[in-house]
């Protein structure tokens, strides 16, 4: 089983895939209450932590809606995607309006050195862009090495298990295998375990990611630094 290198002096940074947030007509509670209450109890113990949301399922309704009705440009669709990550970010800050730094950040090139509280939260920045890009550019400007991203795929796995069930779930790749398998291109609504351009980000800069599914108690782990079930891609 893999571990992530945790640095405790330096922020954890989590990609937090939207079909956690929204996974299908509104807010999952029950998720974001468990969220809640596990990120407390890091901050307790001192710890930071950044929060990348993604747009979930409000992003593919509206971004279906709209396409639906008429041709719409690809970067007006990336924009309806940006307002639903921003959306779900205003609702996770919400959460931890106590103890976050006061505003969402919407541009991860102004990602504040020193922030007020112990929890940052971001959204999506600029179209052609991923919440996993936005999440792996915030890692790097904190100087942090590694990106946690928690979504509703558990591994990376040999092939892919839609086609066959039988696909073995890998512990570990390198990012030249995992960029092999899913190629280099983004677009709206593409499915992959981590967005292909952040790939090649964490790659060029050697980072870290844990591919975690949204088993918190799992996700304890990988935030704690201890073996988890999931994939490490580095
Ligand atoms: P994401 O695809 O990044 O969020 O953003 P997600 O919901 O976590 O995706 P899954 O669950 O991993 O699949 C949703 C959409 O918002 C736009 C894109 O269209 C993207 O598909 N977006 C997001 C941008 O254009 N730029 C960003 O910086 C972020």
């Amino acid at each position: 089983m893999p571990k992530l290198k945790i640095d405790k002096k330096k922020p954890i940074v989590i990609s937090l895939g939207g079909s956690m947030i929204v996974p299908e007509c509104g807010p999952d509670t029950e998720f974001l209450n468990r969220m809640d209450k596990l990120v407390r109890s890091f901050v307790e113990k001192g710890q930071l932590v950044a929060i990348i949301c993604g747009g979930g399922k409000t992003a593919r309704h509206y971004i279906d809606a709209a396409a639906q009705i008429h041709k719409i440009d690809p970067e007006d669709l990336d924009w309806i995607g940006i307002h639903a990550t921003r959306l779900n970010a205003h609702l996770v800050r919400t959460l931890f309006r106590d103890i976050a730094h006061p505003v969402v950040i919407k541009d991860p090139t102004k990602t504040p050195k020193r922030w007020k509280g112990k929890v940052l939260v971001a959204s999506g920045w600029k179209p052609g862009w991923s919440t996993d890009y936005v999440a792996s550019r915030m890692a790097h400007k904190l100087g942090v090495k590694n990106v946690v991203n928690v979504s509703n795929i558990s591994h990376v796995f040999e092939e892919d298990p839609r086609k066959n069930p039988e696909a073995k779930p890998l512990n570990e790749l390198s990012w030249k295998v995992y960029r092999l398998m899913v190629g280099d291109n983004w677009h709206p609504g593409k499915s992959a375990p981590f967005d292909p351009i952040a790939s090649k980000f964490c790659q060029k800069n050697k980072m870290e990611v844990a591919v975690a599914s949204a088993d918190l108690e799992n996700l304890k782990k990988v935030m704690s630094g201890e073996n988890w079930v999931g994939t490490l891609l580095k």
